[in-house]
């Protein structure tokens, strides 16, 4: 593919998401358990987007929270399902979830092994920070598995391009 022969370019509009055994969730009743790709994707429309961390202060105060606010109306313009992915484990995400209240809103999926994001090429290097392998912060449109959109918020420039907003005006 010419995505990997390239520096910094995410996975392709048009190809799938590709499989992934590590996908975490926290399950009511059971604990934390996989989730497979088809789980996530199969025959849903489903807005995805990817956070650098669980906490973190421009996840907390502004991208998650917009989901949160445009759920609502995501689901009025077809969307299935809300995934929020970052590179934490599922007992972390899910209580980034409960704090951020995002009820049944947006399914909490933990990457903690880096594979998804590192197949969907949007690994950040925060090493340097303290905080190890972590994904880009993006937003992607995916239909019954396929990427019809991907967004990267470009670095130090604020949250804008990959909130619920943004991703309500693409459908
Ligand atoms: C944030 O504010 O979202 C953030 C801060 C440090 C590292 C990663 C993300």
């Amino acid at each position: 593919m010419f995505r990997s022969l390239l520096a910094r370019m995410p996975i392709n509009i048009g190809e799938r998401i590709p499989s992934c055994k590590t996908l975490r969730v926290m399950k009511d009743g059971e604990g934390v358990v996989p989730i497979s790709v088809d789980e996530l994707f199969k025959g849903k429309k489903v807005v995805m987007f990817g956070v650098p961390g669980a906490f973190t202060p421009g996840c907390s105060k502004t991208h998650c929270p917009s989901f949160v606010a445009g759920a609502d109306q995501l689901r009025a313009k077809g969307v299935d399902s809300v995934v929020c992915m970052a590179v934490n484990d599922a007992y972390v995400m899910h209580a980034w979830g409960e704090s951020q209240k995002v009820g049944d809103k947006i399914l909490m999926v933990g990457d903690g092994s880096a594979e998804l994001t590192k197949s969907l090429d949007v690994v950040k290097d925060l090493t340097d920070a303290g905080l190890g392998v972590r994904c880009e912060r993006f937003a992607a449109i995916v239909d019954d598995g396929v990427v019809k959109h991907f967004v990267l918020e470009p670095p130090n420039a604020g949250i804008t391009k990959t909130t619920a907003e943004a991703m309500l005006s693409l459908l």
